[in-house]
Protein backbone atom coordinates (compact mmCIF):
# COMPACT_ATOMS: atom_id res chain seq x y z
CA UNK A 1 0.00 0.00 0.00
CA UNK A 2 1.90 3.34 -1.04
CA UNK A 3 0.93 5.79 1.45
CA UNK A 4 2.31 8.58 3.04
CA UNK A 5 4.08 8.21 6.25
CA UNK A 6 2.51 10.09 8.89
CA UNK A 7 5.17 11.74 11.42
CA UNK A 8 5.42 10.07 15.21
CA UNK A 9 2.95 7.84 13.83
CA UNK A 10 3.75 5.44 16.56
CA UNK A 11 3.85 7.90 19.19
CA UNK A 12 0.08 9.57 17.86
CA UNK A 13 -1.50 5.70 17.91
CA UNK A 14 -1.09 5.91 21.70
CA UNK A 15 -4.24 8.46 21.57
CA UNK A 16 -6.43 5.58 20.59
CA UNK A 17 -5.83 2.93 23.65
CA UNK A 18 -9.70 2.32 23.43
CA UNK A 19 -9.15 0.62 19.95
CA UNK A 20 -5.17 0.04 19.68
CA UNK A 21 -3.76 -2.57 21.89
CA UNK A 22 0.06 -1.71 22.36
CA UNK A 23 1.44 -4.79 23.91
CA UNK A 24 -0.80 -6.92 22.44
CA UNK A 25 0.96 -10.87 23.79
CA UNK A 26 -0.18 -9.74 27.24
CA UNK A 27 -3.39 -11.53 26.39
CA UNK A 28 -1.87 -14.18 24.92
CA UNK A 29 -4.16 -17.47 25.68
CA UNK A 30 -6.55 -14.86 27.66
CA UNK A 31 -8.07 -12.66 24.87
CA UNK A 32 -11.63 -13.64 26.02
CA UNK A 33 -10.97 -12.47 29.01
CA UNK A 34 -9.91 -9.13 27.69
CA UNK A 35 -12.90 -8.77 25.42
CA UNK A 36 -14.92 -9.87 28.72
CA UNK A 37 -17.21 -12.08 26.78
CA UNK A 38 -16.98 -15.91 25.33
CA UNK A 39 -17.65 -14.62 21.58
CA UNK A 40 -15.37 -16.08 18.64
CA UNK A 41 -12.65 -14.60 17.53
CA UNK A 42 -12.24 -13.25 14.04
CA UNK A 43 -8.48 -11.75 12.94
CA UNK A 44 -7.72 -9.84 10.16
CA UNK A 45 -3.80 -9.61 8.72
CA UNK A 46 -2.63 -7.04 6.87
CA UNK A 47 -6.02 -4.80 7.63
CA UNK A 48 -5.04 -1.73 5.96
CA UNK A 49 -7.06 1.44 6.33
CA UNK A 50 -9.39 -0.81 7.83
CA UNK A 51 -12.81 -0.40 5.84
CA UNK A 52 -13.63 -4.59 5.86
CA UNK A 53 -13.11 -4.86 9.80
CA UNK A 54 -14.86 -1.58 10.89
CA UNK A 55 -17.74 -2.58 8.58
CA UNK A 56 -17.41 -6.48 9.94
CA UNK A 57 -17.31 -5.41 13.78
CA UNK A 58 -20.35 -3.15 13.32
CA UNK A 59 -22.35 -5.68 11.05
CA UNK A 60 -21.52 -8.88 14.27
CA UNK A 61 -21.58 -7.82 17.13
CA UNK A 62 -21.39 -11.27 18.49
CA UNK A 63 -17.90 -11.41 17.39
CA UNK A 64 -14.85 -10.02 18.60
CA UNK A 65 -12.68 -8.90 16.10
CA UNK A 66 -8.63 -8.29 15.86
CA UNK A 67 -7.34 -6.12 12.95
CA UNK A 68 -3.80 -6.63 12.32
CA UNK A 69 -1.90 -4.30 10.15
CA UNK A 70 2.41 -3.63 10.04
CA UNK A 71 2.78 -0.25 9.28
CA UNK A 72 2.42 2.24 12.27
CA UNK A 73 0.83 5.19 9.94
CA UNK A 74 -1.49 2.47 8.30
CA UNK A 75 -3.08 1.63 11.37
CA UNK A 76 -3.15 4.39 12.47
CA UNK A 77 -5.60 5.62 9.51
CA UNK A 78 -7.69 2.57 10.70
CA UNK A 79 -7.79 3.65 13.78
CA UNK A 80 -8.85 7.21 13.00
CA UNK A 81 -11.61 6.49 11.11
CA UNK A 82 -13.34 4.78 14.28
CA UNK A 83 -11.89 7.37 16.65
CA UNK A 84 -15.22 8.76 17.75
CA UNK A 85 -16.94 6.03 17.62
CA UNK A 86 -17.62 3.15 20.45
CA UNK A 87 -16.95 -0.20 18.25
CA UNK A 88 -16.08 -2.61 21.73
CA UNK A 89 -15.75 -5.34 19.73
CA UNK A 90 -13.17 -4.27 17.36
CA UNK A 91 -9.45 -3.45 18.75
CA UNK A 92 -6.43 -3.23 16.70
CA UNK A 93 -2.87 -4.25 16.74
CA UNK A 94 0.43 -3.09 14.96
CA UNK A 95 2.41 -5.84 14.24
CA UNK A 96 4.00 -8.44 12.12
CA UNK A 97 1.79 -11.05 11.03
CA UNK A 98 4.84 -13.03 11.87
CA UNK A 99 4.45 -12.81 15.78
CA UNK A 100 0.76 -13.42 16.08
CA UNK A 101 1.96 -17.17 17.51
CA UNK A 102 3.15 -15.29 20.47
CA UNK A 103 0.30 -13.07 20.70
CA UNK A 104 -2.45 -16.00 19.88
CA UNK A 105 -2.40 -18.91 21.69
CA UNK A 106 -3.11 -22.78 20.05
CA UNK A 107 -6.79 -22.57 18.88
CA UNK A 108 -7.94 -19.03 20.00
CA UNK A 109 -8.67 -17.75 16.70
CA UNK A 110 -11.95 -18.88 15.19
CA UNK A 111 -11.26 -17.49 11.49
CA UNK A 112 -8.61 -15.39 9.30
CA UNK A 113 -9.02 -12.87 6.58
CA UNK A 114 -6.51 -12.34 4.33
CA UNK A 115 -7.78 -9.67 1.87
CA UNK A 116 -5.42 -8.51 -1.11
CA UNK A 117 -2.25 -9.75 0.96
CA UNK A 118 1.10 -8.46 -0.84
CA UNK A 119 1.35 -11.16 -3.64
CA UNK A 120 5.19 -10.96 -4.23
CA UNK A 121 5.26 -12.18 -7.63
CA UNK A 122 9.04 -12.84 -7.73
CA UNK A 123 10.38 -16.65 -6.57
CA UNK A 124 13.13 -14.84 -4.39
CA UNK A 125 10.20 -12.81 -2.32
CA UNK A 126 8.34 -16.36 -2.02
CA UNK A 127 8.60 -16.35 2.19
CA UNK A 128 7.46 -12.91 2.60
CA UNK A 129 3.66 -13.80 1.24
CA UNK A 130 1.17 -14.74 3.29
CA UNK A 131 0.26 -17.74 2.21
CA UNK A 132 3.83 -19.31 2.51
CA UNK A 133 4.99 -21.74 4.67
CA UNK A 134 6.13 -19.87 7.83
CA UNK A 135 2.96 -18.48 8.01
CA UNK A 136 0.84 -21.31 7.32
CA UNK A 137 2.32 -23.09 9.86
CA UNK A 138 1.42 -19.41 12.38
CA UNK A 139 -2.15 -19.97 10.72
CA UNK A 140 -2.74 -23.82 11.98
CA UNK A 141 -1.54 -23.07 15.43
CA UNK A 142 -3.73 -20.37 16.12
CA UNK A 143 -6.80 -21.64 15.03
CA UNK A 144 -9.05 -23.93 16.58
CA UNK A 145 -10.39 -27.13 14.99
CA UNK A 146 -13.09 -26.31 12.48
CA UNK A 147 -11.46 -22.68 12.33
CA UNK A 148 -11.45 -20.83 8.49
CA UNK A 149 -9.22 -18.86 6.43
CA UNK A 150 -11.11 -16.74 3.77
CA UNK A 151 -8.56 -14.90 1.37
CA UNK A 152 -9.83 -13.02 -1.46
CA UNK A 153 -6.85 -11.20 -4.24
CA UNK A 154 -7.43 -9.77 -7.30
CA UNK A 155 -4.02 -11.56 -8.64
CA UNK A 156 -4.50 -14.82 -10.10
CA UNK A 157 -1.08 -16.13 -9.50
CA UNK A 158 -1.07 -15.72 -5.47
CA UNK A 159 -4.24 -16.96 -5.68
CA UNK A 160 -2.83 -20.40 -7.56
CA UNK A 161 -0.37 -20.31 -4.93
CA UNK A 162 -2.76 -19.92 -1.94
CA UNK A 163 -4.63 -22.61 -3.24
CA UNK A 164 -1.88 -25.30 -3.69
CA UNK A 165 -0.55 -23.95 -0.32
CA UNK A 166 -4.08 -24.91 1.89
CA UNK A 167 -4.32 -28.09 -0.19
CA UNK A 168 -0.49 -29.14 0.69
CA UNK A 169 -1.05 -27.92 4.59
CA UNK A 170 -4.19 -30.47 4.85
CA UNK A 171 -7.08 -27.36 4.94
CA UNK A 172 -10.43 -28.49 3.48
CA UNK A 173 -12.25 -26.31 0.95
CA UNK A 174 -15.67 -25.10 1.70
CA UNK A 175 -15.89 -22.47 -0.93
CA UNK A 176 -14.33 -21.01 -4.12
CA UNK A 177 -14.89 -18.63 -6.37
CA UNK A 178 -13.65 -16.97 -9.71
CA UNK A 179 -15.88 -14.28 -9.59
CA UNK A 180 -16.56 -13.16 -5.63
CA UNK A 181 -18.95 -10.64 -7.54
CA UNK A 182 -20.45 -11.88 -10.29
CA UNK A 183 -21.90 -14.30 -8.22
CA UNK A 184 -25.20 -14.98 -5.77
CA UNK A 185 -23.72 -13.93 -2.68
CA UNK A 186 -25.05 -11.35 -1.11
CA UNK A 187 -23.64 -8.41 1.63
CA UNK A 188 -20.13 -8.87 0.48
CA UNK A 189 -18.09 -6.39 2.69
CA UNK A 190 -15.52 -5.23 0.14
CA UNK A 191 -11.96 -3.41 1.62
CA UNK A 192 -10.29 -0.67 0.36
CA UNK A 193 -7.98 -2.08 -2.34
CA UNK A 194 -11.47 -4.61 -3.46
CA UNK A 195 -13.60 -1.30 -4.53
CA UNK A 196 -10.46 -0.03 -6.50
CA UNK A 197 -10.37 -3.22 -8.64
CA UNK A 198 -13.95 -3.51 -9.02
CA UNK A 199 -13.91 0.32 -10.45
CA UNK A 200 -12.07 -1.41 -12.65
CA UNK A 201 -13.81 -4.10 -13.47
CA UNK A 202 -11.66 -6.54 -11.90
CA UNK A 203 -12.23 -10.14 -11.02
CA UNK A 204 -11.96 -10.87 -7.32
CA UNK A 205 -10.72 -14.05 -6.67
CA UNK A 206 -11.98 -15.98 -3.24
CA UNK A 207 -11.77 -19.08 -1.14
CA UNK A 208 -12.73 -20.33 2.01
CA UNK A 209 -10.97 -23.20 3.78
CA UNK A 210 -11.62 -25.37 6.86
CA UNK A 211 -8.95 -26.58 9.24
C1 LIG B 1 -2.33 -4.70 -0.48
S1 LIG B 1 -2.67 -4.12 1.09
C2 LIG B 1 -4.38 -4.59 1.36
C3 LIG B 1 -5.02 -3.83 2.47
C4 LIG B 1 -6.47 -4.22 2.79
N1 LIG B 1 -6.54 -5.58 3.27
C5 LIG B 1 -7.36 -4.03 1.60
O1 LIG B 1 -7.76 -5.04 0.99
O2 LIG B 1 -7.67 -2.88 1.28
C6 LIG B 1 -1.81 -5.27 2.13
C7 LIG B 1 -1.70 -4.82 3.56
O3 LIG B 1 -1.07 -5.84 4.33
C8 LIG B 1 -0.12 -5.27 5.19
N2 LIG B 1 0.89 -6.30 5.47
C9 LIG B 1 1.78 -6.82 4.59
N3 LIG B 1 2.56 -7.73 5.18
C10 LIG B 1 2.15 -7.80 6.48
C11 LIG B 1 2.58 -8.57 7.59
N4 LIG B 1 3.59 -9.43 7.49
N5 LIG B 1 1.94 -8.40 8.77
C12 LIG B 1 0.91 -7.51 8.88
N6 LIG B 1 0.47 -6.74 7.85
C13 LIG B 1 1.07 -6.90 6.66
C14 LIG B 1 0.42 -4.09 4.40
O4 LIG B 1 1.05 -3.12 5.20
C15 LIG B 1 -0.85 -3.57 3.74
O5 LIG B 1 -1.54 -2.65 4.55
Amino acid sequence: MRLRKIKDAEIKLQQYPQYVVFDPAQHYGRWLTFFNNDYPLYLEIGMGKGKFIIEQAARNQGVNFVGCEVYESITLRAVRKIADKDIGNLKMINCNAQDLDKIFAAGEVKKIYLNFSDPWPKARHEKRRLTSKDYMDIYRCILCDNGEIELKTDNPCFFEYSLIQFNNYGFHFTDVSLDLHGSDRENIITTEYEEKFLENEQKIYYLKVKK
